[in-house]
């Protein structure tokens, strides 16, 4: 262990008390300012302390960083993740998993950042990716289902992350169609699927998942204050990470199988009761214009049925949605 470890260790031990420069550098055998550097060191990281005079030091917040192994031993998936490619920086994780794709990976190889500088939305959105704040991550999926049957997918997963976000805390986390959840209409989470397929034939699939965690409001630009929220934002708490990407894994890997099994049907069901768009007016943006009418139900291939006032039923496949 270095000084930094073993400072950590004694910290460690002493959860919730202060320990003082004196202490420390006794049972370390250095002297104080060397002490007070390595605790100066230890704040780069992420750690911090509150310091009382005559009291000394208390950790009050670890920095929060993901561990593969830590991962691995939450994870209780068969296929999900038994793969874990953990990265400090990319531009985004879709592209590494696609070239792992590409290479062979295995289904459920995942790959997973702490920070993305070139996050990809949907509709060619960028994607706020701040560093040890949220869960960005992709994971390579190879549906045996035709091409067109992706858009079943896509509901899967915001069912998926809905389920498992409503397990790790009590949250009123909803769906808006097709796949982001928002919570009190703000955008907590975008789930983006890109497909590669050669000639009609679906190589395979990699499922883009993001979720704010962990930002503070600070931690938004100007543009995005007003539409976005976090989980700790509307828990009032730090949330844990592992824990999450766990749940999102096993209840992704429980309706991947279910969907394998069983089709849509029983998807459809559980995207229906989770979802905040079915019977409220909105308004859809299509590449041929604007819709607005009364949003009626989805179809089998996750279309969503938009009723207009001239009582025509228009079907929207990949049209950003308003609720009005
Ligand atoms: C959306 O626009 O709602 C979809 C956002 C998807 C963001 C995730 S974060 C992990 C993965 N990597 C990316 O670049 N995008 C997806």
């Amino acid at each position: 262990m270095n000084m930094n470890e073993r400072i950590l260790a004694i910290f460690e031990q002493n959860p919730d008390v202060f320990v003082s420069g004196e202490q420390l550098s006794e049972q370390l055998k250095c002297s104080r300012t060397a002490i007070w550097k390595h605790i100066r060191e230890l704040k780069e990281q992420g750690y911090e302390f509150e310091a009382v005079s005559r009291k000394g030091y208390r950790l009050i917040r670890k920095p929060d960083r993901l561990s593969a192994i830590k991962l691995m031993a939450a994870l209780q998936t068969r296929k999900l993740g038994r793969t874990i490619k953990l990265l400090d920086e990319v531009d985004s994780t879709q592209i590494v998993a696609q070239k792992l794709a590409e290479e062979g990976a295995a289904e459920g190889t995942l790959v997973i950042a702490e920070q993305q500088n070139a996050g990809r939305g949907r509709m060619g959105k960028p994607w706020h990716s701040p560093k040890g704040k949220g869960i960005w991550m992709s994971i390579v999926l190879r549906p045996t289902t035709p091409m067109h049957f992706t858009p079943q997918l896509t509901l899967l997963a915001a069912v998926a992350v809905c389920r498992a976000i409503r397990k790790l805390a009590p949250l009123p986390v909803a769906i808006k169609w097709p796949n982001d959840l928002l919570i009190d209409g703000r955008k907590v989470c975008g789930i983006l699927l890109e497909s590669f397929a050669e000639d009609e034939r679906l190589r395979y699939v990699i499922a883009g998942i993001g979720i704010s965690v962990n930002l503070e409001p600070d931690d938004y630009p100007d543009y995005l204050e007003p539409i976005a929220t976090s989980l700790r934002i509307a828990a009032g708490k730090q949330l844990d990470r592992t824990a999450l990407i766990a749940l999102v894994l096993e209840e992704l890997e429980q309706l991947y199988e279910l969907y394998q099994e069983s089709g849509f049907p029983p998807i459809r069901a559980a995207w229906e009761a989770l979802t905040i768009s079915i019977g409220r007016t909105v308004r859809g943006m299509t590449s041929k214009g604007e819709v607005t009418g009364v949003a009626e139900s989805i179809d089998d291939m996750g279309a969503l049925l938009v009723r207009t006032s001239d009582g025509e039923t228009v079907k929207l496949y990949t049209a950003e949605i308003q609720t009005l």
